[in-house]
């Protein structure tokens, strides 16, 4: 009897756990507009992470999404992360990490969703069309700055969370939440977190989610790799104040010609980064890759329109996509101490730092890149015969990032955009460097997965920033039918 019993209880369960996804649907559309205020009100908010004059708005901005999960029920904590060194040597409190718990079944899986609340800086003056803190509505398209990096994927989530809990359905899965507000200077402060919580708040997470990228085409997509990131700093000073042109010109050797000099010789014209040791490094190309990047969807017209340019380092796809993705590159940032204001000022400028860095991939290790790049600048210095002083510095060190794209959270991933978008996702590696995956990957040892919602055309870090309506409210939608496809994956014991 007993035995015969047991297959109509399952079924009974199943049926009360059967997945709704039209009626939750049909919930996101009849929520827009609130879901359109909410990124309004945190939009509105200045969190810029890189200047100090904004970090009460940044405070706000950490305890405005605390406020939110709280009210949806959530076990919340901002969890203090202390205070950052400035250059004059004061200190400044870091924006507290908001940590967030929905659900605690141990039968269920655990998805963390990682996100961050700060942004880049962004000026009307800048060239924005519309103010970047009033969230301005265009063609279907919404123009803010953080929009899309990351306030909106953000909010996504929380929404995908608020609906499944407004019809009273239970959630799939138990979702905990880390949103911090440093993301945009390095994370400070959250490997820290990691580490220290390893054993408490991340002990029973069995999956990582990272919403902070976005489509290569109007074709959703899944990441599966970001480029790491070494961030130098080449001083060389000479005299010990600036000097007049017309008066000493001639007579000293100047510390910006030797710089601009030992610049030079970092990367060719044609791209190729001349640093010793670092081109051996690379992972080869393997044909199975070329054959992947050969089946993606991108616009090679499309994508130079975008940018402005006639021309690119390569005419073709796979060549662009793998050095955007899987090559590193050098890139020259600014040069401080230089002269750079409007007018023709005379100056010799006694000290400059050069600012430049070099995304690095698989197998590039950035201890090495630093003692590669160091070496090699000093040993070309050194043929100048300068008596200036040169000074290389490495600030950033962001180890590059891979996932195996056979893992059941990506095969997940599939299945919630065929849903949703009724296509195959592409599978793409994003050029930037997001520090914190490969933190997630090394300390917590649990399998990550990028899911982006943003526009290929976002904007991001750049003027003009926005989300379409279209991807903020399908992304809503992707995040519900993921949670259920992620239920479906068997749990590790
Ligand atoms: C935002 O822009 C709209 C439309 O231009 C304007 O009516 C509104 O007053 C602006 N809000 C703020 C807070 O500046
Ligand atoms: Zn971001």
């Amino acid at each position: 009897m007993k035995l015969l019993l047991l297959p109509s209880i399952q079924l009974v369960i199943s049926i009360a756990h059967a997945f709704q996804y039209e009626e939750l649907a049909q919930y996101v559309n009849n929520h827009e507009e609130e879901y359109m205020e909410a990124l309004r009100d945190w939009v509105a908010v200045e969190s810029d992470s890189s200047d100090i004059s904004k970090r009460p708005d940044l405070h706000r901005m950490m305890e405005l999404a605390a406020e939110m999960l709280r009210t949806m029920g959530g076990t919340v904590n901002l969890v203090d992360i202390g205070a950052q060194e400035l250059p004059n040597g004061e200190t400044l409190a870091m924006p507290k990490v908001v940590t967030a718990q929905f659900g605690s079944d141990p039968q269920k899986q655990t998805v963390c969703v990682y996100g961050h609340l700060d942004i880049q800086p962004a000026k009307m003056e800048d060239g924005w069309a519309t103010d970047p803190y009033n969230l301005t509505e265009l063609n279907g398209n919404l123009y803010g700055r953080g929009a899309s990096d990351n306030k909106a994927p953000v909010l996504a989530w929380i929404h995908a969370i608020k609906a499944y809990r407004a019809l009273n359905m239970e959630l799939p899965v138990n979702v905990k939440f880390v949103l911090e507000g440093m993301e945009e200077v390095g994370s400070n402060g959250l490997d820290g977190i990691i580490l220290a919580q390893h054993d408490t708040f991340f002990a029973d997470v069995d999956f990582i989610i990272i919403s902070d990228c976005i489509w290569l085409s109007r074709r959703p997509a899944l990441t599966y790799g970001t480029r790491g990131n070494c961030y130098f700093f080449a001083e060389v000073e000479g005299p010990k104040k600036d000097l007049h042109s017309g008066v000493y010109g001639g007579t000293i050797i100047e510390p910006m010609t030797d710089l601009i000099g030992i610049l030079d010789t970092l990367i060719s014209p044609s791209g190729k980064i001349l640093v010793p040791g670092i081109r051996e490094a690379v992972a080869p190309l393997s044909d199975e890759e070329w054959k992947k990047y050969q089946d993606i969807e991108f616009d090679i017209d499309g994508f130079k329109e975008m940018i402005g340019v006639s021309q690119l380092m390569y005419n073709n796809k796979v060549d662009l996509l793998a050095h955007r993705w899987r090559y590193p590159t050098l890139s020259i940032h600014g040069i401080e101490g230089a002269f750079s204001a409007s007018g023709s000022k005379t100056v010799i400028p006694a000290k400059v730092t050069a600012k430049f860095s070099m995304r690095q991939v698989p197998n590039m290790d950035p201890a090495m890149v630093k003692k590669q790049v160091t070496d090699y600048l000093h040993s070309v210095f050194a043929k100048r015969k300068s008596p200036n002083k040169l000074k290389v510095t490495m600030l950033i060190g962001a180890k590059p990032w891979l996932a195996d794209t056979q893992d059941p959270l990506y095969e997940a991933g599939k299945r919630a955009i065929k849903r949703v978008f009724d296509v195959e996702p592409d599978l793409i590696r994003e050029g930037g460097t997001i520090p914190v995956a490969r933190t997630f990957q090394d300390v917590t040892g649990k399998s990550i997965i990028m899911l982006p919602i943003g526009d290929f055309d976002a904007g991001m870090h750049s003027q003009n920033e926005k989300i379409s309506r279209y991807n903020y409210i399908e992304g809503t939608k992707l995040f519900i039918v993921y949670l259920n496809e992620v239920a479906q994956i068997k749990k590790q014991v």
